[in-house]
């Protein structure tokens, strides 16, 4: 096998999500052998010093910082891992755009439909490549049931409700993250 080349990786967020992220970087050389480059973890961003500790010591980043900008703006960062509370999603985004950083945002990627467009739109004009954390997408239930519609075995489809169970928000002591008020998740959802 030829030499691999790295692929410098910068992670905004050290939550919930920011680990999932760091796990599957940490895991894509074994989990696809033949891949031509080699995740390496160069900087992690959180305002929290525990997770910044963290990021280095249990997730291998080279190192940590408050300050997002440090991220989007490292000479050997070339992807983004955005995985932010969602209020912060399109200044985050804007900023790696305008850094020429490629980035996969989590979802949603803006609060309405119209931070959504500012972000494609703005991706789209730089040329960076994007990608939104609809983790669902690629499941094979998911994609049999994309090629029945389109193939017209649903017929026309004139209405979709879906469900998602989760009991994550009901420990009555739970902290009251940005999840829980409307402002910071986004009024057009009611959880995340
Ligand atoms: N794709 C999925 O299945 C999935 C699942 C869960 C969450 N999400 C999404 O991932 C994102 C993060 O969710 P989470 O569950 O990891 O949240 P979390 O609350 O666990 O973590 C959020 C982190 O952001 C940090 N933070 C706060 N302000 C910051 C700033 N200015 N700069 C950098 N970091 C800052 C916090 O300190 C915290 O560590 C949300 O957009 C959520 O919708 C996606």
């Amino acid at each position: 096998m030829s030499e691999r080349r790295d692929l410098g990786i910068g992670l905004v967020s050290v939550g919930w999500m920011g680990k999932v992220h760091s796990r599957a970087y940490s895991e894509l050389n074994s989990t696809f052998p033949g891949l031509a480059v080699k995740p390496r973890l160069v900087i992690a961003a959180d305002p929290e010093p525990s997770r910044q500790q963290f990021a280095v010591e249990a997730l291998g980043y080279e190192q940590a910082t408050a300050d997002y900008l440090e991220v989007v703006s490292h000479p050997d960062v070339d992807v983004v891992s955005i995985c932010a509370p969602n209020f912060l999603h399109k200044e985050i985004a804007l900023a790696a755009i305008a850094h020429g950083k490629h980035f996969w945002l989590e979802k949603p990627a803006g609060r309405s439909a119209e931070e959504t467009l500012e972000i494609a739109h703005a991706a789209d004009a730089a040329g960076v490549v994007s990608s939104i954390g609809y983790n669902y997408r690629q499941a094979p239930a998911i994609e049999y049931a994309k090629k029945l519609i389109a193939e017209g075995g649903l017929g026309r489809i004139t209405n979709v409700r879906g469900i998602f169970f989760a009991d994550y928000s009901s420990e009555p002591n739970g902290a009251l993250s940005w999840r829980f008020k409307k402002a910071w998740p986004g009024a057009e959802f009611s959880a995340t």
